[in-house]
């Protein structure tokens, strides 16, 4: 048996809705039996089934994949589907994560921030201007531990946790937050990214970019993939500042 067998939870959501003029934002809390293993996304769609239908929450993936479950869990920037219930106490604060637009509840519209932020920073390959792509062509060998560095960058799932859990981007709101910057330093070290140092530069080399990252280290904590965010950012900003100084 463990300890928290029998619990009957408490969350509490704080509920809005932007769609409808005068709806007057308040918490409302529900009660649901705990079963073994229940994550918040099982309880929140236990909530929605058998409770109220009209809560909203985003899912795809219950598996820490997609990154639309992303939510403040006790304060917390996190993903519902990825954390368990009995690593809480009983009464449990949910709320939609901060400066995504709200869609209603607890479902936010990170996507269009990401789509921004990657038009922005440009986060593809860029290849030589005019140069053609040869399918047919073999694509250079890269070394496994390069492939493995590229790899690391690319498991971020835009779940927008590390934006919510940065307070830089209350003072600016161009900021580009860990996750762009996470992305610009992905390219950079790829060798098939031909962009030159100063149009890498006019991407982070500013406030918004690498120098308005105070370090207050909180996308780190906040990570649900356990990015190495402070690694890369200092990275970033040691590139940035040899570039300037050439
Ligand atoms: Fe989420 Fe981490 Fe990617 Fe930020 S860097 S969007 S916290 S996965
Ligand atoms: Fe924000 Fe992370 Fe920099 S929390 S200030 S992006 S170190
Ligand atoms: Fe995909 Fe949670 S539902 S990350």
């Amino acid at each position: 048996m463990t300890s928290t067998e029998g619990r009957t939870l408490k969350i509490s959501v704080l509920r809005s809705d932007p769609n409808i003029k005068d709806y007057k934002v308040h918490v409302e809390t529900f009660e649901v039996a705990e079963a073994p293993g229940m994550t918040l996304f099982i309880a929140l769609n236990e909530i929605r089934e058998f409770q109220d239908n009209s809560l909203k929450f985003d899912f795809v993936c219950r598996a820490g994949i997609c990154g639309s479950c992303s939510m403040l869990i006790n304060g917390q920037p996190s993903l519902a589907c990825r954390t368990l219930t009995s690593t809480m106490d009983e009464h449990i604060m949910l709320a939609p994560l901060p400066l995504f637009e709200l869609i209603g509840d607890l479902s936010i519209h990170t996507g269009k921030w990401m789509d921004g932020m990657s038009e922005r920073l440009q986060t593809w390959i860029h290849t030589k201007e005019k140069e053609q792509v040869d399918i047919s062509r073999i694509e250079e060998k890269m070394e496994p531990e390069l492939a493995d560095e590229i790899y690391e960058t690319d498991r971020c799932i835009e779940c927008g946790c590390c934006v919510a859990g940065c307070g830089t981007i209350l003072m600016r709101e161009n900021f580009v937050g860990a996750v762009g910057m996470n992305k610009v330093a992905r390219y950079l070290i790829d060798p098939r990214d031909k962009r030159t140092d100063e149009e890498y530069y006019s991407l982070v080399g500013d406030e918004d970019g690498v120098f308005g990252c105070m370090s207050l280290l909180g996308c780190e904590d906040v990570c649900p993939k356990e990015l190495p965010l402070q690694s890369k950012i200092a990275y970033l900003r040691r590139k940035m500042v040899e570039m300037r100084n050439k």
